[in-house]
């Protein structure tokens, strides 16, 4: 495994301690298959750094305590902690204000919060909710489940062959009965960069608000919610090098202010009568029950970890190795990269002529290569291209040279053995 400085030929002086960095995350001092770990799969989830398992286990053995709740010392201080976790969010995607960062499970509870409430209150019979045919299962069965209940429509923006959202059928589709356009960021399947900015531009001179998909874009550009002027913006902690369990939505204070509960229970009243219940304020109010503390607070961590590295940093190392992995699996035989957007972010979906990507995944494993194999919850982007899987390495702010090779020297083998 190579360790060495990686140089961004690209941006000249943007220069990147993968070495020192790796050493960071103590999975990579732990062998797989009696090798070491080549993790190329991190758009499933992302490695922790030391500094975010720290974090968790501090708040367990030195500040373990429920939240917002005890007068004690405990719990004022597990409040603080889990508090600026969610002022570190906010400042990280410049939200205007902590009462628009709403901790959740995920990306995906993220998304059934905004259909289950905004989509419950505001969506009419025979009104329509916007995706595209790159969306995640996540972005895509929320929106089904509740036009099956309003009586709505889910229309679909097809992608081109390159796997890139068609503008021109956007500005079509987007019309008078359009309630909401739900989009990713970043395509977890293809890698495609969708241009949300003018996706965002476009409805909101048709006064339709934007749901951005988050999940795969946080962890590898940066993200200012107010510049791009989405109303909603989902993503996990797990893929951006925090815990699992813990999510962020972020949502404009109007909307959210507008908005339903989506889960009762405590924290989210302000008081209870059987007659009449009050609603806490914002964020509280669509944070039912006791939270994932722990996970708040690792989130905060990760973001620190980030910060400290520069997302634009890590954009800069992650683009180059794209650039080289490119390359390289296309001076395979018989391989056909899937996915071929011109901006496109860490991921390289790919299938080998004959060979099944599950059994390509199971040969990599041997040699200790992490890989992702199947229809990574995205089936219909698998239906356009005519797979029934693929295999996907995608890329984190770890990964090296010799991660890319070491997976060129698998599929070089794996084609040995099909042979
Ligand atoms: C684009 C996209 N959206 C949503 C999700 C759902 O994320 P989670 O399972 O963390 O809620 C994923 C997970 O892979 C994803 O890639």
């Amino acid at each position: 495994m190579r360790m060495a400085a990686e140089i961004n030929p690209s941006r000249p002086g943007v220069s990147y301690d993968v070495r020192k960095l790796r050493e960071d995350f103590p999975i990579f001092r732990e062998p797989v298959n009696g090798k070491s770990l080549v993790y190329l799969d991190s758009a499933a989830t992302t490695q922790k750094p030391q500094s975010v398992i720290d974090a968790v286990v501090r708040f367990y053995t030195q500040e373990c305590a429920n939240i917002h709740r005890g007068v004690h010392y405990l719990s004022e201080r597990a409040t603080e902690s889990y508090e600026n976790s969610r002022e570190r969010v906010r400042r990280f995607i410049n939200a205007a204000s902590t009462n628009e960062i709403i901790f959740l499970r995920g990306a995906t509870e993220a998304i059934n919060l905004v259909a289950q409430s905004y989509g419950r209150k505001y969506l009419k019979p025979g009104e329509e909710i916007l995706i595209s045919a790159m969306e995640h299962h996540s972005n895509i069965v929320p929106w089904q489940i509740l036009c099956d209940e309003k009586e709505a429509r889910l229309k679909v923006v097809p992608i081109n062959p390159r796997g890139e959202f068609v503008f021109e059928e956007y500005a079509r589709l987007l019309g008078p009965k359009t309630r909401l356009v739900a989009v990713t960021h970043v395509s977890n399947a293809l890698g495609t960069i969708n241009p949300v900015r003018d996706i965002i531009e476009l409805a909101h001179e048709r006064n339709v608000p934007v749901l951005v998909d988050g999940a795969q874009s946080i962890q590898h550009m940066p993200v200012d919610v107010q510049s791009l002027a989405c109303d909603f913006f989902a993503f996990s902690g797990h893929k951006i090098y925090g815990p699992t369990g813990i999510g962020v939505l972020y949502g404009k204070e109007r909307l959210l202010e507008s908005m339903p509960p989506y889960q009762g229970g405590g924290d989210m009243i302000s008081s209870v009568t059987f007659e009449k219940t009050l609603y806490n304020r914002l964020p509280y109010k669509f944070e039912a029950g006791t939270p994932n503390v722990a996970g708040g607070i690792g989130l905060g961590a990760a973001i620190a970890y980030v910060e400290n590295l520069g997302v634009a940093n890590i954009h800069a190392h992650e683009d180059a190795l794209m650039t080289y992995g490119t390359t390289a699996l296309q001076a395979l035989d018989e391989v056909r990269i899937i996915g071929t957007a011109k901006e496109k972010a860490s991921v390289l979906s790919f299938v080998l002529k004959g060979i099944h990507a599950h059994d390509l995944g199971t040969i990599l494993d041997q040699d200790g290569i992490a890989i992702r194999t199947g229809h990574h919850c995205a089936q219909p982007v698998m239906d356009f291209f005519n797979v029934p899987a693929t295999a996907r390495a995608s890329l984190g702010l770890y990964n090296t040279r010799e991660d890319i090779e070491a997976l060129i020297w698998g599929l070089r083998k794996v084609q040995e053995v099909f042979r």
